[in-house]
């Protein structure tokens, strides 16, 4: 009975003490253990009496260690866990940029250092802006339902196939110089496959002014390039497009180190990355720009293309599942 009051007693809030305490009632060689061995002494018929108190110590030992145990338990985890209220509640993640955001941020800061300013537009256009104003006849294939996705006809309202409709915008409300770039979304009916997908992006630049030169193009796109893949290795293959003229296509010397160039550069080691030329003077007179006053050079670039060398992405499908075990690749303060 004098022991029972004694376990019943018992208070503490340190491990040490509680563990004390379970060694001298419950240990191997503890009181308990002591007391039950006395038992073959006790008389017969006191023995029912003494089990009984015996076992109720023992019980009464175990249910204070447990409970003093789970009491420094909640003490512990309300003082670190839960102590600092400030904390939050779960870890902050660092999120990613899509790596077309990022390819497309650095194109406009390339651009930028050169005078080059951003302007954008709707990607729902009419006819005029994405087609007619582009020196685009009627019938010329681009037009085809192959190639557009059509929104409604007569009177022609279409998702814009390139970012070409915003530089017509630009012209028609602003006066030369003129130096801007049109990074957006385009879509063409295309056949999806590594290399091709119906929705991509562009970058597309204006440059237009007094005595402008082909020469001009090209020592743009030579910085360009430099600044984008610390290599300026192109060359201009002859082309055509009906707002520009001349035209030509630029293609990239990337090399073949991996076998990722390899797939995106076919084997050849080159990849064209993008269309340019001498603006058609009946583009500038569509927009109300005078050609024999003014002249100038435009380019059209695809992102994904230029995304796809420079991190060394084989599909192009790949930028448009959101597959967070691709995406989380790009984390970036950028
Ligand atoms: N608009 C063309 C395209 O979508 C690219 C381009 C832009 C070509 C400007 C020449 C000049 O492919």
């Amino acid at each position: 009975k004098e022991l029972l009051g004694e376990v019943n007693a018992f208070q503490s809030t340190s491990r040490e003490e509680i563990e004390a305490f379970r060694i001298k009632y419950l240990g191997s060689k503890g009181l308990l253990k002591g007391l039950f061995a006395e038992f073959k002494n006790v008389a017969p018929e006191s023995r029912k009496e003494f089990g009984q108190a015996l076992n109720s110590l023992k019980n009464a030992a175990e249910e204070k260690v447990a409970s003093l145990n789970e009491a420094l338990e909640n003490a512990q985890e309300d003082s670190g866990i839960y102590g600092d209220l400030t904390r939050p509640a779960e870890p902050i993640q660092l999120g990613a940029r899509h790596p077309i955001s990022l390819v497309k941020n650095q194109i406009i800061e390339v651009f930028n250092r050169i005078g080059f300013t951003v302007s954008e537009g709707p990607e729902i256009e009419d006819d005029w802006h994405n087609f007619t104003a582009l020196n685009l006849p009627e019938y010329h294939p681009a037009r085809d339902m192959q190639d557009t996705f059509f929104i409604e006809k007569n009177p022609d309202t279409l998702l814009r196939t390139h970012t070409s409709s915003v530089q017509v915008r630009y012209m028609e409300n602003n006066k030369p110089p003129i130096r801007t770039i049109s990074p957006g979304r385009v879509f063409r009916n295309e056949d999806i496959s590594a290399r091709a997908h119906c929705i991509f992006h562009q970058v597309e630049g204006l440059y237009i002014d007094t005595d402008v030169s082909f020469a001009d193009l090209k020592q743009t796109l030579l910085y360009f390039t430099k600044e984008m893949f610390g290599k300026s290795k192109i060359r201009l293959r002859p082309s055509y497009f009906p707002f520009t003229e001349p035209s030509a296509e630029v293609d990239i010397y990337w090399g073949l180190e991996t076998e990722t160039d390899y797939r995106i550069t076919k084997g050849t080691g080159w990849l064209e990355i993008m269309g340019c030329g001498m603006v058609d003077p009946n583009v500038l007179q569509n927009c109300n720009i005078d050609p024999s006053v003014y002249s100038g050079y435009a380019f059209g670039m695809g992102i994904e293309r230029i995304a796809m060398l420079l991190y060394q992405i084989p599909d192009i499908r790949m930028f448009y599942e959101n597959d967070v075990r691709f995406l989380e690749q790009f984390k970036s303060a950028l």
